[in-house]
């Protein structure tokens, strides 16, 4: 199913990119590796082809509509066509309470984690649908596209976005045979507690003139959380797994399953009454929104 066909995995120089990326190769694939980290994208290069794995890596910001292009025209002049994108770039600011989330940090987080995935599909899925032998889309999105976490707004209204886009991509791109996926991991040790490390100079915040003791914390927490995530590998695999069954969720964290469903006992119960409220009583069933 896999073997000979191109994926290109955006932020596939390290942490879940790299373990997809790994996997991914693990069953034939041919890589494209796209990331903004040039050292850590000639590791990941050099680790790969040490397997003996058919590896390119293009250096890239994926909030550039035209990086994304060149990495598409790369793909294609080294393996001849694309068959999978998985955009997996993400990036995560400090997290702190409303008022103290920066226009910058904003701007940063959903220019990466939504515009890129939107460039990403614009850019890649043209060459999917071109060849006619279907393909995959893959976008990360998180626990956070599932339920809203405190003190991580911009993070969260990213990863919500990612997974609705993939719902919509999803039934949009079924009759092309393409089949998509939204991975939502919870907590997974990588370096995305310091994804700052990244961090373009269009996007950089002015230091803070005092020591910010609230940002600190937050920063620390997050560092913590992740440290106690699961291994990246563990994702990759398990991105596989799901792909061969052609899931459209893809969890790796069975324990928060208990939390969605709390999430959809409560908007189930605002529904309930909803349709008990007098307001609302002469209102007729709308049609079905699945319209074309
Ligand atoms: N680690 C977690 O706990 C966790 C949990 C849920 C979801 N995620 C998501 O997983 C994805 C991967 O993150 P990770 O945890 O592996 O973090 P990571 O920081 O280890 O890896 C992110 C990769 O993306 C690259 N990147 C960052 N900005 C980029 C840009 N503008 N253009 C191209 N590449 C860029 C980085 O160089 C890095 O290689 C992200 O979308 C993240 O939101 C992570």
């Amino acid at each position: 199913m896999y073997q000979g066909k191109t994926a290109v995995i955006s932020g596939g120089a390290e942490g879940i990119g790299f373990s997809i990326a790994t996997a991914l190769a693990e069953q034939g694939m041919n890589l494209v590796l796209g990331d903004i980290d040039e050292a850590k994208l000639a590791e990941a290069e050099s680790i790969l082809h040490g397997k003996g794995y058919p590896v390119l890596s293009c250096k890239m910001d994926v909030t550039q509509p035209e990086d994304w292009q060149n990495t598409a025209n790369k793909a294609i002049e080294k393996f001849g066509k694309i068959h999978m994108v998985v955009n997996n770039a993400g990036v995560a600011s400090a997290p702190g309470p409303i008022e103290k989330t920066n226009h910058k940090d904003w701007q940063w987080v959903v220019d990466v984690n939504l515009m890129g995935v939107v460039y990403g599909a614009e850019a890649m899925i043209p060459h999917i649908k071109a060849h006619g032998e279907g393909g995959w889309m893959i976008n990360t999105a998180s626990m956070a596209g599932m339920h809203g976490i405190p003190y991580a707004g911009a993070y969260t209204a990213t990863k919500v976005a990612v997974v609705g886009m993939s719902e919509s991509w999803s039934a949009e791109l079924s009759k092309h045979n393409i089949h998509v996926s939204v991975l939502c991991p919870a907590f997974v040790q990588t370096r995305i507690h310091l994804a700052g490390r990244n961090r373009q100079s269009a996007y950089k915040a002015p230091p803070p003139n005092r020591v910010d003791q609230q940002r600190d914390d937050g920063h620390n927490a997050a560092k913590e959380l992740v440290e106690n995530g699961i291994a990246p590998e563990i994702v990759g695999h398990r991105v596989v797994e799901a792909l061969n069954n052609r899931e459209l969720y893809i969890f790796t964290h069975p324990s928060h399953r208990k939390d969605l469903a709390e999430r959809a006992k409560r908007i189930d119960g605002a529904f309930a009454r909803a349709s008990e409220s007098p307001l609302l009583q002469d209102i007729k069933e709308s049609e079905s929104l699945d319209f074309m």
